[in-house]
């Protein structure tokens, strides 16, 4: 295994990830935790992170024991600069702070960068600087403002960079640790997530016992791969409880029930809340307080149905690492509420129950390679994103049983000619909103006076900055023609152009 030590980098589990994809297996643990790490995982190799602190100002440390065990060592970013502080080099606060990308200039050759053109771009992302490095160590990449970009000890397999090879905007920076895992530390690369999916049931059985387990389905594919993941570790100690708020797709909670129910055979729990939701959302037409409607409903209704299951000390979450870092602001001070974002949480105390959250880890296109791996169909793992309150925040002003199914007909209509048109894969999201506004058209010889419907689809990485996507205008125009023609009550369809920021992706 693979132990990187965590000192509190914004972007530690991207190392993790990239380490994943060379099939190596790995496991973060903090510093204050590195040497029980240590002596539980017998790492073949350690990886230092980066860190908002500063060496200079009593940052966090580990034990110099570390570097006289004889195991490669890879720092990045804080995790150079602290090398260098305990190995006998000088770190001091940079003149020019170096923010962003920024070019280095090999040197010397070295297996870290085999492969490598003698120029490369790189993320830098820094205060302080290396001033003086530690005997042994010899520079290997400059760059403008950092003389110490790369440094390494060849001979006892200590390499450190001043930039961070994990982001992607260091271009070739997965090769950067490929070789640091494959040519320097000696893996071999057999890693996969048939190899996560056997250590997660066995985690899973570990933690949970013969206790209950329940586990919330919102038919997203996150909640969905965790639930398949956990029934196979633990079977029938799974309850699932799918609490079907009737603002979901066409059809989609009918094939959430026979997925789980009849292909999984997994005790599932159909909570059918679609009235209970569209009466409490009578009326409301300001978005947040949509949103929080629905969201304190969803709790009540669900808490109500996970107390009825006898005896269950668990709680499990498609938790995925994204929900981790943005539910927590990267200063970790209040950051501004652009939308209050819902998912399944907040029992109540009294039944204290402990989260199980299997996917803690994992990126999105992760997961959906577990999914994968579990034999959920590929339809199922490629499906865009939803939001959690679901269409009614596809419906700006107040929402209604009739303009929910109006809408839902006409989304079914886009999703089926993007897919026809073979689009759908290169779509981040794409979905219809239902407009508040009436407009005048003409069908056979008599006017007609019905709403209008936006059509909106993004290409994204992660959902925090997305791009209109380019559609050939032919499928725009079939998706109109057929929308007008087959759904009762749009006469007039329009194309959302707009980016984000400064839109965001949905519309409420
Ligand atoms: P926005 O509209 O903020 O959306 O640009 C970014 C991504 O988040 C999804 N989204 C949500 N997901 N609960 C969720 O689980 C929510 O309340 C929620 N609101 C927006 C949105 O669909 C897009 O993928």
């Amino acid at each position: 295994a693979l132990l990187i030590i965590d000192f509190g980098s914004q972007v530690t589990q991207l190392i993790a990830r990239r380490v994943r994809e060379c099939g190596v297996y790995c496991e973060i643990h903090p510093f204050t935790k590195a040497a029980d790490a240590i002596d539980s995982l017998r790492p073949k190799a350690v990886i230092l992170s980066g860190s908002p602190h500063s060496v200079i100002h009593q940052g966090p440390t580990i034990d110099a024991k570390l570097f006289a065990m004889n195991l490669p060592v890879f720092g990045i970013c804080y995790g150079e600069q602290l090398m260098c502080d305990l190995l006998g080099g000088k770190v001091e606060a940079g003149h020019d702070r170096e923010f962003g990308r920024a070019s280095i200039d090999i040197i010397k050759p070295s297996p870290i960068f085999k492969g490598l053109n003698d120029n490369e771009t790189v993320w830098m992302s820094h205060g302080d600087r290396v001033t003086a490095i530690p005997e042994g160590f010899e520079v290997i990449a400059v760059s403008e403002g950092a003389p110490y970009a790369a440094i390494a000890d060849e001979k006892r397999k200590f390499y450190a960079v001043q930039f961070h090879p994990e982001v992607v905007h260091t271009a070739r920076g997965t090769d950067i640790i490929r070789n640091f895992l494959f040519e320097i530390a000696g893996f071999t690369g057999d890693w996969s997530m048939a190899s996560f999916r056997d250590e997660q049931v066995a985690k899973i059985r570990a933690q949970v016992g013969t206790g209950k387990v329940i586990c919330g389905l919102s038919g997203g594919v996150d909640s969905s791969v965790a639930a398949v993941l956990i029934h196979e570790a633990i079977g029938e100690q799974l309850t699932c409880v799918f609490v079907d708020t009737g603002l979901l797709r066409k059809e989609e909670g009918a094939q959430v029930v026979a997925l789980f129910r009849d292909h999984y055979n997994i005790p599932l729990i159909h909570v059918e809340a679609q009235e209970l939701f569209l009466g409490a959302l009578a009326g409301i037409d300001d978005p947040e307080t949509k949103r929080k409607t629905i969201g304190k409903l969803f709790i009540d209704v669900f808490d109500a149905e996970a107390a009825k299951i006898d005896g269950a000390q668990f709680l499990a979450q498609g938790t995925l690492y994204p929900d981790v870092v943005e539910s927590v602001s990267p200063s970790g001070g209040p950051s501004a509420v652009i939308k209050s974002h819902h998912n399944v949480g907040g029992l109540p105390d009294y039944m204290e129950l402990k989260l199980v959250e299997p996917l803690r880890e994992l990126f999105k296109d992760e997961v959906r390679a577990l999914g994968r791996e579990l034999g959920l169909s590929e339809q199922f793992v490629g499906r865009h994103p939803f939001p959690g309150p679901g269409l009614a925040i596809r419906i700006p002003g107040a929402v209604t049983p009739e303009k929910v199914k109006t809408l839902q007909e006409a989304d079914a209509i886009y999703l089926d000619e993007i897919r026809k048109a073979g689009l759908y894969d290169q779509i981040w999201q794409a979905f219809a909103v239902l407009l508040p506004v009436k407009t005048v058209g003409v069908m056979g010889d008599a006017r007609t006076y019905e709403d209008v419907l936006a059509l909106r689809a993004v290409t994204s990485s992660d959902g925090m900055t997305a791009d209109f996507f380019e559609f050939p205008w032919a499928v725009l125009g079939r998706c109109a023609t057929r929308i007008v023609n087959e759904v009762r009550g749009v006469n007039r369809v329009v194309y959302d152009v707009t980016s984000k920021p400064p839109g965001t992706i949905e519309w409420e």
